[in-house]
């Protein structure tokens, strides 16, 4: 009798998540890919060996943002991968923490192991943030690039809530573990539909690779809405990003993280972001749509760049039941 044949088709997946969300996310994606026996899905979880709390303390929370802005990798515990292993396909998801990819996926980035096993492979990269991940991606685009690995697609979804509702909701749920709405404003994170709907990625996926369209430079989750991006936000982000690195410079100088010596900086700075945020953000905000007949051809440009590769149209969709 002859033997079944085995998978041909070998996924990495990468899992962190604090509060679930980017976790139930990545299942809706990865679910197709698990029920096809000719796909091996491996997944990788990090664990940092000292864990971010969640909820966070508040002066915890603060601390984070200079190793986060700098790019500092904190220590891992062991991976399960040897950095041998041969896969077809990497699924990155990833959360955003102060305008940077989230310290354990820097972490794994920067891994010499994770650099063996990235070479020259496809990466597929999702983000699931409040909604300023702009300058984050480019941020991981360069690890990549550094790894030797090839960007294929970027799916992005971000909280649905008003820019300036999602300063305070999202704060609020990081700190206090509350994640429903309050006084009108709308709860934080994901809503339950946007990310079921996610199981499209899936699908597309199971079809891209099952068709050996991973080993090409075209996307494979182009016409599905993977990405839809607001360039308005993208000069806040340039402020906002700035501002991390000269003052984690100077929180960093002060003493490593958990040191009292950083708290007097962190408390000065936390009071000048909340002033940025409500004063520059919205100030940003106003000036962009009073100048927009002016910027209305630089906005789009911006739109389309950050919208590559996998691209905001949505014409594919219906196919995956969307
Ligand atoms: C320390 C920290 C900083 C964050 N900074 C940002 C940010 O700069 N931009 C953004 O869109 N979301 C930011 N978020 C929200 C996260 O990207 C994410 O939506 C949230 O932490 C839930 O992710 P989880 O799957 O790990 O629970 C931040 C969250 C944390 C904990």
């Amino acid at each position: 009798m002859s033997k079944a044949p085995g998978p041909i088709k070998k996924v990495l997946v990468i899992q962190y998540s604090q509060t679930g969300q980017l976790t139930a996310l990545t299942e809706q994606i990865i679910t197709p890919l698990r029920a096809d026996p000719r796909i091996a899905v491996h997944l990788e979880a990090l664990v940092p060996l000292r864990p971010f709390p969640f909820p966070w303390p508040f002066f915890r929370f603060l601390d984070a943002f200079p190793e986060s802005a700098h790019m500092v990798p904190p220590a891992l515990a062991p991976l399960s991968l040897k950095g041998d292993e041969d896969f077809d396909l990497v699924i990155l998801p990833y959360q955003v923490w102060f305008l940077a990819p989230s310290q354990p996926v820097t972490a794994f980035l920067k891994h010499p192991i994770a650099q063996g096993v990235l070479r020259g492979k496809p990466v597929v990269t999702v983000i699931a943030c409040r909604n300023m991940w702009l300058l984050a991606q480019e941020k991981l685009k360069s690890m990549l690039a550094a790894a030797g690995a090839r960007l294929i697609d970027n799916v992005v979804l971000t909280d649905p809530g008003p820019t300036l509702a999602t300063f305070i909701t999202t704060p609020r749920w990081m700190l206090s573990g509350k994640k429903a709405g309050f006084w009108g404003m709308p709860a934080a994170g994901l809503t339950d539909a946007q990310i079921r709907s996610s199981r499209r990625f899936g699908l597309a996926l199971r079809e891209g690779l099952l068709n050996d369209r991973e080993k090409g430079d075209e996307p494979l989750l182009a016409g599905l809405g993977a990405v839809q991006v607001n360039p308005r936000l993208y000069f806040s982000e340039r402020a906002g990003t700035r501002g991390f690195f000269v003052w984690g410079m100077l929180v960093r100088a002060a003493g490593p993280p958990g040191s009292w010596q950083r708290m007097p900086l962190l408390s000065l700075y936390a009071a000048f972001l909340t002033l940025m945020i409500f004063t520059l953000v919205p100030v940003s905000l106003a000036l962009q749509a009073l100048l927009r007949p002016f910027m209305a051809q630089w906005l789009s440009r911006i739109k389309t760049q950050f919208e590559r590769p996998s691209g905001a149209s949505s014409e594919r969709s219906h196919i995956y039941g969307e």
